[in-house]
């Protein structure tokens, strides 16, 4: 059965699909037992709904947040979940449920954190004028976009490319990372040190080399 998960989604869920897809692995040591969503009309509630995942939208507008995230809390104790996974979940936590769900709780974002926080994290990064740029999926923290990171993959940013493009590339790398990070924690392989960074047992270095752009 393996580690119960919990996904929360506000919109297309095209990496809940990734983990979906992921967990009906043969022997994935995770299953998906919520899938979750601020908004009703959240598109990506139908790729759980089309593998008979259990789906649940606890409405966030026009609500305080003690609310919503009472009413969220009670949804994750009753899946029984053991670990939270956001994934296009666009409401702000407070730090109360942050650090009731400490280290349980995982993210993934667009972009090489540090860098490049919040909504817009493409458009930073082409502003920025960065030749690489990428995705991280990291433990929560109660301030945005940060936490104890536990992978990244890394892009290039093409001479050419506009928020679409980039995204799209970056997104392709979302879908291989969170998957991955998912299993590790699943196995355990996953620890927060005491000075809040992650150690991952048995990891090696990158699976390729050098990524330099431009390479003339
Ligand atoms: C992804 O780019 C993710 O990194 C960010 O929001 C987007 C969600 O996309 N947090 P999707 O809903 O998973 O397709």
């Amino acid at each position: 059965m393996g580690l119960r998960v919990a996904v929360l989604i506000s919109g297309r869920g095209t990496n809940l699909l990734s983990l979906i897809e992921a967990a009906k692995e043969p022997g994935f040591p995770a299953e998906i037992v919520l899938v979750a969503s601020n908004r009703p009309q959240a598109e990506g509630l139908v790729h759980a709904e089309a593998v008979g995942i259990p789906t649940l939208c606890v409405p966030s507008l026009g609500r305080t947040r003690e609310e919503f995230e009472a009413e969220l809390d009670q949804a994750l104790a009753t899946a029984r979940a053991d670990l939270v996974c956001l994934a296009g979940f666009m409401r702000l936590l407070t730090p109360e449920f942050v650090t009731g769900w400490a280290d349980r709780l995982i993210n993934i974002h667009p972009s090489l954190l540090p860098a490049f926080k919040g909504a817009n994290a493409h458009e930073q990064a082409i502003a920025s004028g960065v030749r690489i740029s990428g995705c991280t999926v990291h433990f929560v923290r109660a301030d945005m976009d940060t936490g104890p990171i536990i992978v990244q993959a890394a892009v290039p940013v093409l001479a050419s490319d506009d928020k679409a493009t980039l995204a799209a590339r970056v997104l392709a790398a979302e879908h291989r990372i969170y998957p991955m990070a998912l299993r590790w924690i699943a196995e355990g392989k996953v620890s927060v040190d005491l000075d809040d960074r992650v150690t991952v047992a048995g990891q090696n270095g990158p699976d390729s080399g050098l990524l330099i752009n431009p390479a003339i």
